[in-house]
């Protein structure tokens, strides 16, 4: 038996298994002057340090130096697969051409299409390993990554492959989505149905699901994408072959996309920046978890979403970066959490639940990680700061010393 004890932390956050709301969402369990015992790989005990448990000369004892612990942190909304930049972009909107202008030109997720299917898996794998190398010298422990920059059968298998190598090459767990109606290609220019059964071949999405390549599939239903029927129909199908839905909704408009995905059973419905209340009542009365993207709204001076309203209303909300080439850059999560604080006046405690605990239920994962719990994987950071509050505080200082993976 391997076991390890974390001891000398000024403040263990006992984050609860997901998904947390209410009262435990602002108001985790804090310990101080802690420690946290290991196991095999999983959480065995945690409490105050005086109370620690006697160890055996196996055991490997980890000085936390008067930091904090906290879960590893999970980024559950990822485009981290994709091919080349779009630098260009950014400078256009600067000087005044809108996200959504520069799609139905052309350009946009369709400039991604074209690099991405000039790239071979390998120049995937290639491009994508630093930048997840990076997210995870910030604490990232489990990220999400989707497809959507393929949009044939040959591109997307591309794609969902080099996530999985990915998964299977580096020391962090990698979830595969397959976000085949991210936009419309251009060889199906105005015929968004006939593309709709392409993507929905019965063969091509039991050969995702027979090959692992993902767990969930996810829509873009907004202008430029697909509307509201479609991307019902897509979730629906998607469903039946063994593919849990997610949706991008209410992102630049307000399409309703949220309600439908509720009352389909989507683990998640992301974005939300357009919710209105009919939205937040569909929320409640469903399990979908809503995942707030500050990220975007920062990167593209939009409005963001209504977090608090959210969290006001009894949701377990979770937070992600959203990382993809055209909306949000943004690679470490807890800059998102600084974000989350400054522009969605989420504290701090609020951001790290919505980043682990409520981020694991998004990927249904949440009896396994982003909780301090027994029993639980140890998915464990160890910060050099005092504090989560001040990690927040502190934007952009990289506060993770050591992580710990499994
Ligand atoms: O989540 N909105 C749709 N998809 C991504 C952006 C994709 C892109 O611009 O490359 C998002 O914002
Ligand atoms: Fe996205």
């Amino acid at each position: 038996m391997s076991s390890q004890l974390i001891t000398n932390i000024a403040q263990l956050v006992a984050v609860p298994p997901g998904p947390v709301s209410g009262d435990t969402f602002s108001h985790p369990p804090i310990i101080e002057s802690a420690a946290l015992l290991i196991e095999n790989g999983t959480i065995a005990w945690l409490g105050k340090q005086q109370d620690a448990p006697t160890l055996t000369d196996a055991a490997e004892t980890i000085d936390a130096k008067g930091g904090t612990v906290v879960p590893g942190l999970i980024d559950c909304h990822t485009h981290v697969v994709h091919a080349g930049s779009r630098e260009n972009e950014f400078v256009q909107r600067i000087q005044g051409a809108s996200y959504i202008e520069i799609l139905e030109a052309g350009g946009g997720i369709k400039n991604s299409v074209r690099m991405l299917r000039e790239a071979t898996e390998d120049d995937l794998v290639a491009q994508a390993r630093p930048r997840i190398e990076r997210m995870m010298q910030w604490g990232v422990t489990t990220l999400e990554a989707k497809s959507g920059y393929g949009l044939s059968h040959e591109d997307e298998l591309k794609t969902l492959r080099a996530i999985k190598r990915l998964n299977d090459d580096l020391s962090i767990e990698i979830v595969g989505t397959y976000l085949g109606a991210h936009t419309i290609p251009p060889e199906f220019d105005g015929k968004p149905d006939a593309y709709l059964d392409r993507m929905l071949d019965r063969d091509f999405l039991q050969t995702i699901v027979d090959e692992g390549l993902a767990e969930f599939a996810d829509v873009f239903c907004e202008r430029g994408a697909f509307n509201l029927d479609q991307a019902r129909r897509f979730l629906e199908t998607c469903k039946d072959a063994g593919l849990t839905p997610k949706i991008h909704s209410e992102q630049i408009t307000r399409t309703g996309a949220t309600k439908m995905a509720a009352q389909l059973g989507a683990i998640s419905a992301d974005h939300l920046e357009f919710v209105n209340d009919e939205d937040i009542a569909a929320l409640q009365q469903s399990g979908t978890i809503p995942v707030v993207l500050p990220g975007c709204s920062f990167f593209l001076g939009s409005p963001p979403a209504p977090a608090r309203r959210l969290i006001d209303a009894g949701l377990p909300v979770a937070l992600a970066t959203d990382l993809n080439p055209g909306s949000c850059t943004v690679e470490p999560l807890p800059l998102i959490m600084s974000m989350a604080c400054t522009m969605l006046k989420m504290t701090p405690l609020e951001a790290l639940v919505a980043c682990t605990a409520n981020a694991a239920a998004a990927l249904g994962r949440a009896d396994k990680i982003g909780a301090i719990a027994v029993g639980h994987r140890a998915d464990v950071l160890i910060l050099d700061m005092p504090n989560v509050n001040q990690w927040a505080y502190r934007v952009g200082v990289n506060g993770v010393a050591r992580t710990i993976k499994n």
